[in-house]
């Protein structure tokens, strides 16, 4: 990873404190872009020993300074759209532009480890039914990974249409894909986030924005723990790596999909279609 086709270039990674969305900023500060990780803690990949095993600084932010690289965290819960506009205009303030929005904060859960008032470890988990779901899941769920969205791409827009340019990359699931015999508004949220990605898409081209979403399936992460029990429902007969996530990133951010925009790219080593 020694080319820095990035250099010059600002992205945003939402989420980026840990799991997938840290992934996406080392790797974007490898190919020498500035990096503004926002997240509603900064210090998110402290609560599971499998991401705070793999971290090499305190923090994301000064892992990717390693790279020599300018990089900034701001702490804000991004389903609060004031809150979202503000950490967009502090970015373009310290940094002085965005070219590159990876609006990947979210998650299928009810209430992070972090956020527990409890003092227990673990994530709470809730579900429903399509008939019969809690209301705070589903407000709960469709904010943190929908709404989340919506609010980042529509706080970055004005920017990269003055500038004439920009690559947004919004994270899907196959869960917005496959329905499941299961409820769960976490695949309609995804399912949104395809939809308004693809409308988006369609809005913001003659602006030369390029708008693409990445719908990873099961993924190794800190978060979600080890799930290699569920390799038979894969084609490819394994889990999938923050690092092959990564590579889908660094493909859609960068030149190489210049003619690219309002597609999906699954990530599920063949899942979707496995039998
Ligand atoms: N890991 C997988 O297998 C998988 C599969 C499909 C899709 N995804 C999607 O990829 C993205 C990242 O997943 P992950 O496994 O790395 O999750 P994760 O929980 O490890 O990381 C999510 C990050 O988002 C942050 N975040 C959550 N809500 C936020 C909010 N309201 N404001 C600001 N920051 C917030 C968290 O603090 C955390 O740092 C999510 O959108 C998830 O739905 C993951």
């Amino acid at each position: 990873m020694s080319e820095k086709k990035l250099a010059g270039k600002v992205a945003v990674i939402t989420g980026g404190a840990r799991g997938l969305g840290r992934g996406y900023a080392l790797r974007l500060a490898g190919l020498g872009a500035d990096i503004a990780i926002i997240d509603r803690n900064l210090k998110a990949a402290d609560v599971y020993e499998f991401e705070k095993a793999v971290m090499t600084a305190p923090t994301v932010m000064e892992e990717c300074k390693a790279f020599g690289v300018r990089s900034m965290g701001i702490e804000a819960d991004l389903t609060d759209r004031d809150a979202t506009e503000k950490a967009i205009a502090e970015v373009v303030e310290t940094l002085g532009r965005v070219d590159i929005a990876i609006c990947n904060a979210g998650g299928g859960t009810v209430t992070f480890a972090d956020e527990r008032q409890d003092g227990k470890p673990g994530d709470i988990n809730t579900t429903g039914t399509t008939s019969k779901c809690p209301q705070e899941t589903l407000t709960r769920v469709l904010d943190i990974n929908l709404m989340s969205c919506m609010y980042t791409c529509m706080a970055v827009a004005p920017y990269m249409k003055e500038q004439r340019s920009g690559k947004i990359v919004t994270a899907a699931s196959i869960a917005g894909i496959q329905a499941a015999p299961f409820y769960h508004p976490y695949g309609t949220a995804k399912a949104a986030i395809i939809h308004y990605t693809r409308s988006l898409a369609q809005d913001l081209g003659r602006y030369n924005i390029n708008v693409n979403s990445i719908a990873p399936g099961i993924i190794r992460t800190g978060r979600l723990g080890d799930r290699a029990h569920l390799s038979k429902l894969i084609a490819l007969n394994r889990e999938g790596t923050i690092e092959e996530c990564a590579g889908v990133v660094e493909f859609l951010v960068t030149d190489l999909s210049d003619y690219v925009s309002g597609v999906t790219i699954a990530i599920d080593g063949g899942q979707i279609d496995h039998q």
